[in-house]
């Protein structure tokens, strides 16, 4: 089983490798831009005809959402055209593709929440270009699995909790908006259930008591799962004002929280006032937002 991974320096991708490598013997080939710039479609070629992946799992992105305002072409680029480019070349080699997408793609304006077949509709430019590709992917190619996500955090990234705790270093009150409401989503938890859920039922020559399978979540009532759009976070939900009030309980620092509105941080590129994603697909096992920080915080 040939498993190629893309975005491998990322925040989710360096998760993402740091889990498949801790499980199963795995043919294992990573990637980030210094070895395979996805928006290269000769070097894209080249590489899948060499390797002929049998998984391919795409964590790559421009990923920086107020950038994205003025470097629109650079967005569509990478986040909607490489995309494509990639859905293509696994169909040449008949590889199955899992791509990971965004709440972003969804105009918050549903405070219930969304489900995987609502009608996506971005506000910004960043959700644009994920939701374009997302229509590139499955126009070309229909193995495909896109799983979206939100408000991510993990070991090898900048992310909202980090600022947070430097911020309690010299702050004894903070500003924090409470009108935008997501489910923050622990990279760790994310990595272990795309994997339980949507390659382990691909590895279908392993022994059910192979020890390091059952390490990574080896669930044999776990069928492959209809290709399709997904939706995959922690479960329960909060605001940023309420993630940092939980960040700093946790981590026993007396800062006062106090709610405002995203108006008072006015930034280029608008935000979703919801970004709750449903569910509604599978029996997904990821904990709760709170139980997952208090485990990334025990890090710390
Ligand atoms: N972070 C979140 O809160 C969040 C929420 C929902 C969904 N997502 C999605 O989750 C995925 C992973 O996000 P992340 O937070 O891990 O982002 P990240 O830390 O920015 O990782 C993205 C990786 O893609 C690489 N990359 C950029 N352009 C590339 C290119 N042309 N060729 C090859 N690699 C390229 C980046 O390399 P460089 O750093 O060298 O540019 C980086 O290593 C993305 O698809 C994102 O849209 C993220």
């Amino acid at each position: 089983m040939k498993v190629l991974l893309l975005g491998k320096n990322g925040m989710l991708g360096s998760q993402m490798l740091k889990t498949l490598s801790g499980g199963v013997d795995f043919e294992m080939y990573a990637f980030d831009k210094d070895d395979l710039d996805i928006t290269d479609e000769t070097a894209l070629k080249s590489i899948f005809e060499r390797i002929s992946p049998d998984f391919v799992i795409n964590t790559a992105g421009y990923t920086a959402v107020d950038d994205c305002e003025t470097e629109r072409e650079t967005a569509f680029k990478i986040n909607s055209e490489a995309s494509g480019a990639i859905a293509a070349v696994c169909k040449a080699e008949n590889a199955v593709l899992l791509h990971i997408s965004t709440d972003y793609v969804f105009d918050g304006e549903n405070s219930s929440g969304y489900r995987e077949d609502d009608v996506p509709s971005p506000i910004n430019v960043y959700g644009e270009s994920k939701l374009r590709g997302e229509e590139l992917i499955t126009k070309n190619w229909d193995k495909y699995y896109i799983v979206r996500t939100s408000w991510l955090y993990g070991e090898n990234g900048k992310n909202f909790i980090d600022t947070m705790l430097k911020l309690g270093k010299t702050k004894k009150e903070i500003d924090v908006v409470d009108d935008q409401i997501g489910s923050p989503t622990y990279t760790k938890d994310l990595c272990e259930e795309v994997i339980r859920c949507f390659l382990m039922p691909y590895v279908s020559n392993l022994p059910k008591q192979h020890d390091r399978t059952i390490g990574l979540g080896y669930d044999s009532s776990m069928k492959k799962l209809p290709f399709g759009i997904y939706h995959l976070t922690n479960s329960e939900h909060t605001s940023w004002c309420g993630f940092a009030k939980k960040i700093f309980e946790l981590a026993k620092l007396d800062i006062r929280v106090n709610p405002v509105k995203s108006d008072a941080f006015p930034r280029p590129a608008k935000r979703p006032h919801c970004s709750i994603l449903l569910n509604t697909k599978f029996d997904c096992k990821m904990r709760s937002w709170q139980d997952a920080l208090k485990a990334y915080l025990a890090f710390f």
